[in-house]
């Protein structure tokens, strides 16, 4: 049987592309948006963009939580500034517009003669689904996508043994990428690259016995590989579409998310969390991290270079060692080509 290819290398950095996967993936699916410890006490919010679509959660008086895109129904400004933090109210920060919790329209400040035309129901900021799922808060910009749990399936199962409720969250890192968001996810799904790129990672592991299960019905692949001491590997690498890795372990977990910043940039936030913050190892867990990451975003923009240079079409896929690339990439151009036959 030949192998399957590659998605076309005009997949990575087209701007047309870039706007049908924000319709056809980012609108879409159950995305993490937060660690649930920035958003657990009345006021806390979230504001940050996602493949473009600016968003905010935030916990409603009564604890609730709220998520609604960040766009005014006057003329677009935000309700928040991008971060996270406390707020009393939701007050449009450009001609301070009022919403209450639920995203209604409350007052329009100062307008004149026409206020009384304003229709408060056709003037609300546009709802964002939001759910909590362990120490993880999600979005999702579908009102008719399944809930997140019966999304999550057997992902779900893979967590249970990890006191996840009991890490504590300590902090982010961003960094931006000059590549295309599926160049790095691509790279994150295959352990091929590993004994060439990783050599620090290569001595821990067993890259001969390394593997990846995909679960194709509950969108999520598993990384297994063995350390070299014969220690069993205690953790779990699962990576769900379209742009999140979940690493847990017994001491703690971070979590990987991959965003387009337009075609051709990528944003990777990792959030860490530990079981004890104090724990000296875990500074040499934060080392590794970054130092596999300096290791991935160099061949990842090198790669983007060369797609962009026009020499290079598509390529075979490994059976042994890229299947996960594989079930991505057509997942991701399922998706894309549903939309359009929709349109
Ligand atoms: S844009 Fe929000 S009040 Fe004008
Ligand atoms: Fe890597």
């Amino acid at each position: 049987m030949p192998s399957p290819r590659t998605l076309s290398a005009s997949w990575y950095g087209n701007r047309a592309v870039h706007q049908r996967e924000r319709l056809a993936v980012w609108a879409r699916e159950w995305l993490v948006f937060a660690p649930l410890a920035r958003l657990d006490r009345p006021g806390q919010y979230v504001a940050a963009e996602i493949a473009g679509w600016p968003i905010f959660v935030v916990v409603r008086p009564d604890g609730s939580l709220a998520g609604f895109h960040n766009v005014c129904a006057h003329r677009a400004g935000p309700i928040l500034w991008e971060g996270h933090g406390t707020c009393g109210n939701l007050v449009c920060r450009y001609h301070g517009w009022a919403y209450d919790w639920q995203g209604a329209l409350r007052s329009a400040r100062d307008f004149g003669d026409a206020d009384g035309d304003i229709d408060p129901e056709t003037h609300g900021l546009t709802p964002v689904r939001v759910e909590a799922w362990r120490n993880l808060i999600w979005i999702n910009l579908d009102a008719a996508a399944p809930d997140l749990h019966t999304s999550l399936g057997s992902l779900d199962d893979q967590c249970r043994e990890f006191p996840m409720e009991q890490f504590g969250y300590t902090h982010q890192v961003v960094r931006t990428l000059a590549c295309n968001w599926k160049t790095y996810a691509d790279n994150y799904l295959e352990g091929y690259h590993i004994p060439l790129l990783h050599p620090e990672l290569n001595r821990e592991i067993d890259v001969s016995r390394y593997q990846v299960l995909v679960y194709p019905e509950d969108d999520y692949c598993l990384h297994t590989a063995p350390a070299r001491d014969g220690s069993a590997n205690a953790g779990r690498w699962l990576f769900r579409f379209p742009n999140t890795a979940l690493n847990v372990y017994r001491t703690g977990m971070n979590v990987e998310r991959i965003f387009p910043d337009g075609p051709d940039r990528t944003l990777v936030v990792y959030d860490y969390f530990f079981a004890d913050a104090d724990d000296p190892a875990n500074a040499d867990t934060l080392k590794v991290s970054e130092v596999t990451l300096d290791q991935d975003q160099a061949i990842c923009e090198a790669v983007q270079r060369n797609l962009d240079a026009g020499i290079y079409r598509t390529g075979p896929l490994s059976p042994r060692h890229e299947a996960a690339v594989g079930w991505f990439q057509d997942r991701l151009r399922r998706a894309v080509t549903a939309v359009e036959g929709e349109a």
